[in-house]
């Protein structure tokens, strides 16, 4: 598939040709703007009857003698924001339905002030209200969405409302079943965010792909203005230059300049500082280029072997979706500590923390979007769900030089539908963001005596393939692991994206013998045998056991080992490390030693 390359990207922008829809502005937190934060009233309502007559969304208050309400939102009840609701009351653990949120706040507007309110995620349905006033709808529940409030709002007792509701549809995204657990609520920060008339609602600084000295890129404003000079400054590169808007608003961005690249070992981050009349933005951006060549996937033009593991958005410990900066140090900690220089965030775009700290980590990050095993692909909705979601999470973080890889699907069974939603995404992807990686996780790989071949038709729309296998617990070795073959006619590098097996920590009952033991032994000899086998492949360019710490799932019910946990970590939910944890840290450790990155 030919990618058109950053500055065939920009004509196309410069043409109107691509845009994001109506996605959120791009980097909040680099903005002028307040979190709104904290306690919100709450109206916890199972049989989601707030929507309708009763219409929650008012806040009204009973006013005559004989009138009287059967809602209300007061200071008693309250729930944290951001955070899953079902983390914080216990009748509302396995809670999936709807649950209503109010936020007072006041607001002094200043001159030509726009005001827009932000939020990083809801999950799943989020119906967000403004003084009774219906803001508008978002559906997906791990990428950012905001709603313009100027000449809405008033000085004094402004109310925003949501209604969050986090049932599993069968035409959702993901669909119903899924082996992670379903936290709802206002899971990440929300923002009052305030700009001028005119200011920049998206912008991408990286370097030419074919160029380390040539950083490209564009900055596009929120409304079609010409003449427009913007400011771009990049002090520690003495790079202070202004660039024009065209008749859509767009200005490419080229520049030469030397540059220290970002690399797992020095992760090199460059301030930058975007500005428009009033308006500025402030980031930390790292410049590396990443590609593939044949079955080599090259950082900087290097050959490198990702070293990874999967991580799921939890705070074991906590029992909790992880939203803050502090957790997302846990997780990432973690993960340098077992020698990665990679992590697959899954399989949902995780918040901005994580993905900026394993930036400051040097660790190197494979985004997805949860296209996850039964999606609904005949429902003619899925498709544009999905590509929203994608094109959510590029705008967020087109700019974090960490991001590596777009992955558009995990473990869907090959279709007519399916394939074409695949291609459509991957090809969306590509041309949202042309220096970036496609792939996605498969797990249909056909293995017939001691054979394992690729033969998925998507394969050939993604740049690597990844491929989940679990030899040695839902498959057996039908060799030696060292004898297994891998075949494949793609010539693209693969990397195992999920591994492994179930183990309790500390489990003493029985040793290696038996998988029903839920041993550490026996998961140990998984991990031996892989490695094994890993060493073999002569087209694999990294690996990512399942998973760094066990998590919570509702299909994990083997009430003796797993009560309610998939234990497939390296790491115990109180973050123990099993003994699988010190084989992969052994090998990663020899990796590092001899591939250097
Ligand atoms: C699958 C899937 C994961 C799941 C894992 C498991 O491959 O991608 O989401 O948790 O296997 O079975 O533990």
């Amino acid at each position: 598939m030919k990618a058109i390359g950053t500055l065939g990207f920009v004509l196309l922008m410069l043409a109107g040709a691509l845009s994001y829809g109506q996605t959120s502005m791009i980097n909040v937190y680099g903005r002028n703007s307040t979190l709104l934060n904290g306690k919100w009233e709450t109206i916890i309502d199972p049989f989601d009857a707030g929507i309708g007559w009763r219409a929650i969304y008012k806040d009204a208050k009973p006013t005559g003698k004989n009138d009287f309400l059967e809602y209300s939102f007061d200071e008693n009840n309250t729930l944290n924001v951001p955070g899953d609701y079902n983390s914080q009351m216990p009748e509302l653990t396995y809670y999936e339905s709807s649950v209503w949120y109010k936020k007072a706040f006041n607001y002094q507007p200043g001159k030509n002030e726009r005001l827009f309110i932000h939020f990083g995620a809801a999950n799943y349905i989020a119906d967000v209200f403004l003084n009774g006033k219906k803001l508008g709808r978002h559906e997906g529940g791990f990428t950012p969405f905001q709603f313009e409030i100027t000449g809405l709002v008033k000085e004094k007792d402004n109310a925003v409302v949501v209604r969050v509701n986090n049932s599993r549809v069968k035409n959702g995204i993901p669909g119903f079943g899924f082996d992670w657990f379903n936290y709802g609520g206002i899971t990440r920060d929300v923002h009052l965010i305030k700009t001028h008339d005119v200011f920049i609602d998206d912008y991408k600084l990286q370097l030419d792909p074919a160029d380390n000295s040539h950083i490209t890129g564009y900055v596009k404003l929120n409304s079609a203005v010409a003449g427009k000079q913007v400011s771009v400054k990049l002090p520690e590169l003495k790079i202070d230059v202004k660039v024009t808007t065209d008749g859509k608003g767009y200005a490419a961005i080229s520049l030469k300049r030397k540059i220290r690249l970002w690399t797992p070992d020095q992760p090199r981050l460059y301030t930058a500082r975007l500005s428009v009349d009033q308006d500025s933005i402030s980031d930390r951006i790292g410049f590396r280029t990443i590609k593939v060549e044949g079955t080599q996937i090259l950082l900087n033009g290097k050959p490198v072997f990702l070293r990874g593991v999967n991580i799921h958005e939890e705070i074991p410990q906590r029992k909790a979706r992880a939203y803050s900066d502090a957790d997302a140090l846990v997780l990432i900690n973690w993960a340098k500590e077992l020698g990665c220089n990679f992590v697959r965030l899954v399989h949902y775009p995780h918040n901005e923390y994580t993905i900026k700290q394993a930036e400051e980590k040097g660790l190197m990050v494979w985004e997805e979007i949860p296209v996850y095993q039964g999606i609904d692909f005949p429902d003619s909705t899925v498709k544009n769900k999905a590509a929203l979601m994608l094109r959510e999470v590029i705008k967020r973080d087109k700019n974090r030089c960490n991001v590596i890889f777009w992955s558009v699907a995990n473990e869907t069974g090959p279709s007519k539908d399916r394939d074409r939603t695949l291609v459509e995404l991957a090809k969306e992807a590509k041309m949202l963001d042309p220096d970036r990686l496609v792939t996605a996780a498969f797990n249909n790989v056909s293995y017939h005596d001691g054979k394992m071949e690729l033969k998925d038709s998507v394969m050939k729309y993604v740049d690597v393939i990844g491929i989940n296998e679990y030899m040695g617990w839902y498959t057996d070795w039908a060799k030696d692991p060292e004898k297994v073959q891998w075949l494949s006619d793609f010539n693209k590098p693969m990397i195992i994206s999920e591994f492994g097996g179930e183990s309790v920590y500390n489990n003493k009952i029985d040793t290696a013998v038996k998988a029903s033991a839920w041993s550490e032994d026996y998961v140990v000899n998984i991990y031996n045998n892989q490695i094994k086998m890993f060493k073999g492949i002569p087209f694999l360019q990294g690996v990512c056991p399942w998973v760094l710490v066990d998590f919570r799932s509702p299909v994990r019910m083997q009430s003796t080992f797993q009560k309610g946990w998939n234990r497939k970590g390296l790491l115990s939910e109180q973050g123990d490390k099993k003994k699988a944890w010190f084989v992969m840290k052994e090998w990663y450790d020899q990796l590092k030693k001899t591939n250097g990155i």
